[in-house]
């Protein structure tokens, strides 16, 4: 296995109950070296970023983060981490050139 993906909406440093590691480090553990651990959860910012990978996870993935921003990436390339912008706005919206199916409302919340 080259990679395990661990997709948690709790957070990137999120523990199970009553565990001291979070998850990236437990499966760190079990899968050894020659696997690389990602996780995706709760990384809106260069800072979140650089704490994911300095001490729970090899490898992370940007959900919500590259939704608000496509840029998250390159501006972290780029030095420019500072200008990331982490909360949703019309404006926002707008720039992030969504497909049209992202823009609609759920069916279960259509009248
Ligand atoms: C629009 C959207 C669609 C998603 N679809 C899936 C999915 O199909 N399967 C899945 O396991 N997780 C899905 N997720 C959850 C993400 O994989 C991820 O766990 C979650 O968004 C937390 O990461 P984030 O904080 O970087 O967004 C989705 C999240 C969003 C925002």
């Amino acid at each position: 296995m080259d990679y395990l993906s661990l997709s948690i909406w709790g957070g990137y440093d999120a523990k199970p109950k009553g565990a001291d590691q979070s998850f990236g480090q437990i499966f760190k553990q079990i899968v050894g070296d020659d696997t690389k651990v990602m996780v995706v959860g709760g990384v809106f910012s260069e800072a979140a970023a650089a704490d994911a990978v300095a001490n729970h996870t090899d490898l992370i993935g940007v959900g919500r983060g590259t939704l608000i921003d496509p840029l998250f990436g390159k501006k972290i390339l780029d030095d420019q981490g500072d200008t990331i912008v982490s909360q949703i706005s019309p404006e926002q919206v707008k720039k992030a050139a969504w497909t049209p199916g992202l823009l609609k409302p759920s069916p279960e919340k259509t009248p």
